[in-house]
């Protein structure tokens, strides 16, 4: 019964002059609660008939219900977390204590020791990024100059890591990618870092990705972290500030396989997203980092108590009630489902797409919940208009940098098994697929 008093309700529409209003001006008196209703209402249908189910190509899913429900139910007293609360259970209680408990439950999810270990709940990767090269800049700033330090990354580094290095200060310098398993080359990392060694730079950042957005593909901690070591032995004057931005894999790999960065020594920070995979509305995610190094960047608040090691000051309480809520809700059995689930699907992708078009290329890692795709036998390499609109598909022209080869120009598309994926709209893509390629 409620079931049909909502559609009914989702059905209305109210009609478009009574909630026209400028896109340009700041109203100079309130423009009147019914008209700002109607407008959210319209707001909202337009949502409505946004088909979710259908999206494989952009990195968008719903939350879970419960989710939403939990930042709902917070959002009108929606404390401030202005602070940093991952080390001792907080007096505050409430929302802080939850998040207390989130980041002490990610150190678990990573069996580390989390007496080493500290961290918060950021905005999502972005955040954690920008985090990183700052905290890895102020560190290597301690032994080299800034005009010394260069943040080293391959072309399917994702952009926000660009985004950090301007805004700290950093230049860059590109990593070749392996021509086969599209991961950071450690010949060409070896070699570029000898290269600007014998430069003069004598402080590297370097952030590992565990689960390129365009490829799914991972770098290969353990590989780069030895080649890593042997850096530090052969150039003493050299160091070396590693970090994982794991935004997608980060909470699929734990459930797939034994995941435990931080037994790599040069690992001191590990960035992950919860509104991807974590099912938790936007904007969440979480930031671990070596608690050794929280003196560096740790600000007293002169108006308050507490001390503040975040990047972003006031921070949502909802965000902790929320993942904590899906992190129980859910526990390591209700991910790991999904994320089976979810690799089930796609390899049935893989191999529906292969039997339809099988000079495809498609790039992945054993562990990536996502892939990228070269159309190699359709027209430009594109697939028809209607498909990208129907599947939330979009290329984009990249121009990626492979070791020895250089660069190459190519139309990649990228695809994701995100929670919402199911068998019967993967079957659906290659049916549309069969009939535009002019196939049985
Ligand atoms: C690998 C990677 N890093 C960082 C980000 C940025 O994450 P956010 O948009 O949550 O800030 C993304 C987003 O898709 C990503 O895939």
């Amino acid at each position: 019964m409620k079931n049909i008093f909502v559609r009914m309700r989702n059905l209305w529409r109210y009609p478009s002059w009574l909630y026209r209003m400028s896109a340009e001006k700041f109203p100079d008196v309130s423009s009147g609660k019914l008209r700002v209703l109607a407008r959210l209402h319209a707001v909202k249908n337009e949502l409505g008939e946004r088909s979710v189910v259908n999206n494989l190509g952009a990195l968008y899913t719903l939350p879970h219900p419960l989710a939403a429900k939990t930042y709902a139910s917070f959002l009108n007293q929606n404390p401030n977390h202005l602070g940093h609360w991952a080390d001792r259970l907080p007096q505050e209680g409430a929302t802080i204590q939850l998040e207390y408990e989130v980041i002490r439950a990610m150190i678990d999810l990573y069996r580390a020791n989390g007496k080493n270990l500290t961290g918060y709940i950021t905005s999502g990767a972005t955040e954690g990024n920008i985090f990183s090269v700052w905290l890895g800049k102020t560190y290597l700033s301690q032994f080299s100059p800034p005009e010394k330090i260069r943040l080293l990354m391959t072309s399917l580094t994702h952009y926000s890591v660009r985004k950090a290095a301007d805004i700290c200060g950093v230049t860059s310098d590109t990593i070749g990618l392996h021509t086969t398993t599209w991961a950071m080359d450690p010949d060409s990392f070896l070699e570029t870092v000898r290269r600007l060694h014998k430069k003069g730079i004598t402080g590297i950042l370097l952030p590992l990705t565990l689960g390129y957005t365009s490829t799914g593909t991972s770098d290969d901690i353990a590989v780069i972290s030895q080649a890593v070591t042997r850096l530090q032995k052969e150039l003493p004057r050299l160091r070396i500030f590693v970090w994982i931005d794991a935004a997608t894999q980060g909470l699929v790999t734990p459930f797939l396989s034994d995941f435990r960065p931080f037994r790599y020594p040069h690992i001191q920070t590990v960035v992950v997203d919860f509104h991807k995979y974590g099912l938790v509305p936007y904007s969440a995610g979480t930031l671990l980092y070596r608690r050794a190094m929280q003196t560096l960047i740790e600000r007293p608040i002169e108006y308050l108590r507490e001390t503040d090691a975040t990047l972003s000051g006031s921070r949502p309480g909802v965000t902790a009630a929320s993942i904590w809520s899906m992190i129980h809700i859910m526990g390591k059995q209700g991910y790991r489902r999904i994320i089976t689930t979810q690799m089930s699907n796609k390899k049935y992708f893989i191999r529906e797409l292969l039997r339809v078009l099988p000079e495809t290329e498609v790039i992945t890692g054993a562990d990536g919940i996502s892939c990228g795709i070269l159309f190699r036998s359709l027209p430009a390499g594109r697939l028809p208009k209607h498909i990208e609109e129907k599947y939330w598909f979009h290329a984009g022209t990249s121009s990626i940098f492979f070791y020895p080869d250089g660069y190459k120009n190519l139309i990649l598309y990228k695809c994701f098994f995100l929670p919402h994926m199911t068998k019967k709209i993967i079957a659906e893509f290659i049916r549309d697929l069969e009939k535009s390629s002019g196939q049985p």
